[in-house]
């Protein structure tokens, strides 16, 4: 018995620190090292624009728009980074399935077979997008531990 709930309380603590990662900081140095708003624009447009190029994953964005997804990210990277905004996401509305509405990461990827590999490529593009703006590597890597647990909810295959 003893045993069963230590491992449940593992479990727990698990799950917590898990769903931990995936919120935002609390002060806003990350967002500051990256530049505020007009620094996350900048190095959101030269990720895109790396990963628009990079053979690794330039089709999966075909046919999607940029634009949204772009002002999308500035959102994502200042909420998770501190700053003060809000991921207003794309919104999957399950309501006619009974579900409620939905915007989440997984939603928004769970049909675009995702590996791995891709999501890495994705990642080293949005290293060199911040190593393009000069981001201190201290503040780039904080950024990187906030969006890497997502990668649960976004590769599927
Ligand atoms: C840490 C990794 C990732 C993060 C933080 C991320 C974040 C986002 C965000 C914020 C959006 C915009 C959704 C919206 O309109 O509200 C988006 C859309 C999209 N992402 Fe990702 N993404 C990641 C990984 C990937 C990877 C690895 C791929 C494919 C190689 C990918 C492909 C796409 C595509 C195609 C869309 C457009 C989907 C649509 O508009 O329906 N993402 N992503």
């Amino acid at each position: 018995m003893k045993k069963f709930i230590k491992l449940v309380g593992c479990g727990l603590l698990l799950a917590a620190s898990l769903a931990m990662a995936q919120t935002p900081y609390t002060d806003d140095a990350v967002y500051r090292g990256l530049g505020g708003k007009e620094g996350i624009r900048k190095i959101v447009d030269s990720f895109l624009t790396l990963v628009l190029a990079d053979p690794r994953i330039k089709d999966n964005f075909a046919d999607f728009d940029i634009p949204q997804i772009n002002q999308r990210l500035q959102e994502q990277f200042c909420e998770y980074a501190g700053g003060p905004c809000k991921y207003t996401g794309k919104y999957h509305d399950k309501a006619m399935e009974g579900v409620g509405p939905v915007r989440d990461m997984k939603s928004v990827h769970q049909d675009l077979q995702i590996t791995n590999a891709m999501f890495n490529a994705l990642t080293e593009d949005l290293q060199i997008a911040m190593e393009q703006h000069q981001v201190p590597s201290g503040v780039a890597l904080k950024l990187v531990a906030k969006l890497a647990p997502m990668q649960r909810d976004i590769v599927t295959k």
